[in-house]
């Protein structure tokens, strides 16, 4: 077997020669941050965006940047050119190897930089067709959910919430609205007009969530963005999910009832259809390969 190649500070290796010391931050605090960045065809989706969105998280923990935009979207090439097809890059920078375990932050440590690739696996055909079941459960994550933050503790527990119901994904409620689910964000559809939760800190704001409301505006789709009660949660004609992996993504049960009439919904044929055909664009260079 040909070896995964990875990246672990500025070097490309194997992933089974890459070691990390037990005092890594990442390791003993969680103290990093991530990106995924889905990838068709060689050609990244919205790199640039997620760089910039790296960027934001990084301020928010005063960790300083060690690459620009420019040079990561490099290193990516870089790292792309050992895996063709589609693929999801993760990206993971964390504060670093201190001498000691300490809570308070170490000046002037050197951050620790790690990629790898994974075959892009998007929602199968039978899931785009007929939907997937969702549960619902308390948002009791903290209140900085817009840092796309290594700790996933909270996500991880929410996660699993559905995987024991055998459902695909557990949308969160907070002080009675929605937030986003344990890895992606949640759009309702009622009367024809989609509304997605407000950009702010109670959500990681989707690279993939900014694209929907993009091509929401340019192909005539009424979207709103506005806080979404839990009671219009439930009363939705059409519930979707988004994210990096798994694109658009229509539920179909909610807490075992069925979401309208329990089959993806017109308005998510017409998004799942901008979104396909932007992609589409994209790996024919045909949009700008941010
Ligand atoms: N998760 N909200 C949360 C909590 C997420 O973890 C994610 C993505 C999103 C959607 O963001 P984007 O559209 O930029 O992928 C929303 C990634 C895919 C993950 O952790 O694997």
């Amino acid at each position: 077997m040909t070896a995964n190649i990875a990246h672990f500070n500025g070097e490309l290796m194997p992933l089974d020669r890459i070691h990390i010391s037990p005092l890594d931050r990442g390791f003993i605090f969680g103290d990093g941050v991530y990106e995924v960045i889905p990838v068709y065809q060689g050609v990244p989706l919205r790199g640039r965006e997620h760089f910039e969105r790296l960027q934001r998280s990084l301020d928010e923990i005063q960790l300083p940047n060690p690459h620009g935009v420019d040079e990561w979207m490099a290193l990516v090439a870089a790292l792309l050119a050992h895996h063709p097809g589609d693929q999801s890059v993760y990206i993971q920078v964390t504060r670093g190897v201190p001498p000691k375990r300490d809570h308070v932050i170490p000046k002037g440590l050197a951050p620790t930089v790690f990629m790898m690739c994974q075959p892009l696996s998007t929602p199968s055909r039978e899931a785009v067709e007929n939907g997937v079941a969702c549960v619902t459960a308390p948002d009791f994550r903290w209140e900085k959910c817009h840092i796309k933050s290594t700790s996933l503790l909270g996500n991880v527990l929410a996660r699993q919430v559905s995987v024991e119901a055998g459902a695909t994904e557990t949308i969160l409620i907070r002080g009675g609205f929605v937030t986003e689910a344990s890895s992606s964000n949640v759009f309702v559809v009622k009367d024809g007009v989609v509304a997605a939760p407000p950009r702010d800190h109670l959500i990681l704001l989707g690279i993939t969530y900014d694209l929907v409301t993009r091509l929401a505006g340019e192909g005539k789709v009424r979207l709103e963005i506005r806080p979404i009660a839990e009671a219009q949660l439930r009363a939705a004609d059409e519930i979707w999910l988004s994210s990096s992996t798994k694109e658009v993504l229509a539920v179909t049960t909610l807490d075992g009832k069925p979401v309208g009439t329990g089959k993806p919904g017109p308005v998510f044929r017409r998004m799942h259809a901008l979104y396909q055909e932007y992609k589409r664009k994209l790996a024919a260079g045909r949009t700008v390969a941010a």
